[in-house]
């Protein structure tokens, strides 16, 4: 009787791990030969580029994870990163303030610019950096202090204001910016960890801009947030993009769409196409790009 379960499990076993092996060889076979290396269709260049990035490659030890892309960020525009998982979004937005820097076995290769300056530079002040390109990360991870001690972090390590009046000023400027102010001006001295996931990452997202940054770089922002606290960040997102570049990674096809203007799709590790957000949604140039917003993989 067990050796006929045995039997019966391991033959489930071996024809699910067929199944699968066939479902990923057709996804993955056809669509590495439909991606020319380094090359991507659409309007990858900017006019008025932020950062400037050429021939990326970026390797974790012998493995390589992005391959070889070239991409414009243009000054004030929301640009979104989209691909199936473990395509090389997350490791590409870090390389855009050096977070990748504290990965032992990640090196970044290529040219990347910050208004025309080596962002590799080795003499470049990477504090300085991650104060002008911020970063909002998947999981709100407020500090464990008060939410004004929070806001307050960055422009106190930086010396942004002289007296605590300035201060103050500060703090309630971006917790407004981040729509939180009503929410928590009778308590600013509560522990941050005691708000809400949705309230944690705005206060998040008002701890990242307290420092005026030129650039918010957010990983899956609202990945962990219900439908209301995303509407905010959301809106939150198309009140800065007044006056920042923001890039966000997002796995919702419907959040991209509603929050940027230009749509960059990855695929093993390559940037495949980079076209406004409307295109991209309605008549993708790329074969692999329509698979991926039709459902066909992702
Ligand atoms: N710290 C690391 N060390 C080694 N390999 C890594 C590391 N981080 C990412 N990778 C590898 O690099 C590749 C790209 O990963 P990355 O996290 O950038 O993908 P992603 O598109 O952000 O995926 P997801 O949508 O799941 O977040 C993957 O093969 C991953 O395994
Ligand atoms: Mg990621």
């Amino acid at each position: 009787m067990s050796t006929l379960n045995t039997s019966i499990t391991t033959d489930t076993a071996q024809r699910e791990t067929t199944t699968q092996d066939a479902v990923s060889m057709a996804k993955e076979k056809p669509a590495e030969a439909a991606i020319e290396y380094g090359k991507t269709v659409g309007t990858p260049f900017a006019d008025d580029a932020k950062f400037c990035l050429r021939d990326v490659e970026v390797f974790y030890g012998d493995t390589q994870a992005i391959k070889g892309i070239s991409l414009d960020i243009a000054r004030n525009e929301v640009i979104a990163f989209i691909g199936p998982s473990g395509c090389g979004k997350s490791t590409f937005l870090r390389c855009l303030n050096r977070m990748n820097d504290s990965i032992d076995i990640c090196r970044v290769k290529g040219r990347l610019e910050l208004d025309g300056q080596d962002l590799y530079d080795p003499k470049r002040d990477v504090v300085e950096l991650r104060a002008r390109v911020g970063m909002v990360f998947q999981k709100p991870n407020p500090f464990p202090k008060s939410i004004y001690d929070n806001v307050a972090y960055g422009p106190r390590i930086h010396g942004l204001a002289n007296r605590k009046s300035e201060l103050d000023d500060i703090v309630e400027d971006s917790l407004r910016k981040a729509g939180l102010w009503n929410e928590v001006k009778d308590r600013l001295d509560a522990p941050a960890t005691g708000m809400s996931g949705g309230q944690q990452q705005r206060l998040c997202i008002a701890r990242t801009i307290a420092v005026s940054p030129e650039v918010v770089l957010m990983d899956e922002p609202c990945s962990a947030l219900d439908p209301i606290a995303t509407a905010k960040v959301e809106e939150l997102i198309a009140e800065l993009s007044q006056s920042y570049t923001i890039i966000i990674v997002t796995h919702s096809m419907q959040q991209a769409a509603r929050v940027s203007h230009r749509t960059a799709y990855f695929h093993l590790g390559h940037l495949v196409e980079v076209n406004d957000t409307d295109k991209v949604f309605t008549a993708p140039e790329h074969e692999l790009t329509e698979s991926y917003i039709t459902g066909r993989f992702g």
